[in-house]
């Protein structure tokens, strides 16, 4: 994936690692990275991965946002497409048909902390600084952290962050289930990442993509309507390769080998 000036790509074993490669601005959001995150996106959904983590580089930020330089010449036209962008590259990362963590080491702050709600879930190190500083700008978060962050804690928390603009601790986080698992350092997170990861590769890859997107849109839905979508999955997944196997290798004392069909 040489085709990209702002991110690297490497893939081992079916796991997949996004890093945001601007460590000179702490790895802001500019509209090149944001194109080339899109671009990138688009292939990634055509994948077979166990699971993608998306990180930043260097040992300062995760992301620190989008870039306020590049929104200083900006008018309302433009900024509404860069937002656009943005909310677009969020909702890609959401509809990856497989697992994806944010591990966050650093700033993750503004579009930053967007991006990271976007996936699945959140692993932090304790460094991990997580915030939402737009009105200091005259802004408000535009990459979606008005109705993620909400749905993820509350609207009250939210709005109590957004308002004040204040950083959590990834300690913080973790008391909000804002991230789920805290490391030492960025190195512990990342391996924790792929420990997580190796897990999950030992389940049905199908079972795992179907469970992801059942929970996904049931959050949207009412409780009556997340059942109902529950109990077509259930139902289709009968119909797997996934299924009988791993129904076959519980009764024969056996590991199961999964293909996703
Ligand atoms: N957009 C553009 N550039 C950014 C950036 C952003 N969101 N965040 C950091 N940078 C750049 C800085 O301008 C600086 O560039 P320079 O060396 O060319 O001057 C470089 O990254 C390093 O940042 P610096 O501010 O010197 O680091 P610091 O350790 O003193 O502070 C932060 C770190 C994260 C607290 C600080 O950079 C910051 O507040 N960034 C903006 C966060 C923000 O408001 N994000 C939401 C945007 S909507």
């Amino acid at each position: 994936m040489s085709e990209f000036q702002t991110l690297q790509y490497e893939e081992q074993d079916k796991v997949g690692v996004l890093t945001i490669n601007r460590p000179d601005k702490l790895n802001a959001l500019d509209a090149t990275v944001l194109s080339e995150l899109k671009t990138f996106l688009s292939q990634a959904a055509t994948k077979k991965l166990t699971g993608l983590i998306l990180t930043g580089s260097g040992e300062k930020a995760f992301i620190a946002g989008a870039d306020i330089l590049a929104m200083t010449t900006m008018d309302a036209k433009a900024a509404g497409e860069f937002g656009r962008l943005g909310q677009n590259v969020s909702v890609m990362f959401e509809y990856l048909p497989y697992p994806t963590i944010a591990a966050v080491h650093g700033f993750a702050l503004g579009g930053g902390f967007e991006m990271a709600l976007s996936c699945d879930f959140i692993f932090a190190s304790e460094k991990a600084v997580f915030g939402l500083p737009e009105v200091k700008l005259g802004l408000l978060p535009g990459f979606g952290a008005t109705q993620r962050l909400a749905r993820r804690t509350s609207p009250a928390f939210a709005k109590e962050m957004v308002f004040a603009g204040k950083n959590l601790t990834a300690a913080e986080a973790l008391t909000r289930g804002i991230a789920t698992q805290v490391f030492a350092d960025k190195a512990a997170l990342l391996q924790g990442c792929r420990d997580y990861l190796a897990v999950v590769a030992k389940n049905s890859p199908l079972a795992v993509g179907i469970a992801k997107r059942v929970i996904d849109q049931g959050a949207q839905t009412t409780l009556e309507q997340g059942l109902a979508l529950e109990a077509i999955a259930f139902s289709q997944l009968f119909t797997s390769q996934d299924m009988k196997e791993g129904t076959a290798a519980f009764i024969a004392k056996r590991s199961a080998v999964f293909k996703g069909e």
